[in-house]
């Protein structure tokens, strides 16, 4: 078996609140991410895919394309934007690192047009990742 990751980075900004919460109880979780006026980070995002080798093309999925799909799928509306209010898949979910990549497995999961998906890892930070196996 092969894992093949394609690395993409973005923009983006957000705010941690849960509505449920009070003013005070969400800086108490969130501290700064939880500023009312927005603050963003850059974001990287690794997408593994795991498979054989295609014996036709000696490739077990032509990155080319995988780029392509992560850019139209994730990168065109996340990147630069405010993932609260403008990123489609991220309305109404606290836009966490752990939510992020779970709300991008289940954008990718079945776009991947050869072998599967095997994880999605986002880093907040330098010093923070976060990965996700849907299955
Ligand atoms: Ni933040």
């Amino acid at each position: 078996m092969f894992y093949v990751t394609r690395r993409e980075t973005f923009s983006a900004a957000h705010r941690l609140f849960n509505p449920k919460f009070s003013d005070e109880e969400n800086e108490k979780i969130y501290g700064k991410c939880s500023n009312p006026n927005w603050h963003g980070h850059n974001y990287t995002l690794e997408i593994v895919v795991a498979g054989d080798i295609n014996p036709e093309t000696g490739y077990v999925i032509d990155l080319k394309v995988l780029k392509q799909i992560i850019i139209d799928n994730i990168i065109k509306k996340v990147d630069h934007k405010n993932l609260n209010v403008e990123t489609d898949f991220m309305i109404g979910k606290i836009p966490t690192a752990e939510n992020i990549a779970v709300a991008i497995w289940e954008q990718l999961v079945n776009k991947i047009p050869r072998g599967k998906l095997y994880s999605v890892k986002i880093y907040e930070t330098e010093n923070n990742y976060f990965e996700f196996k849907g299955d």
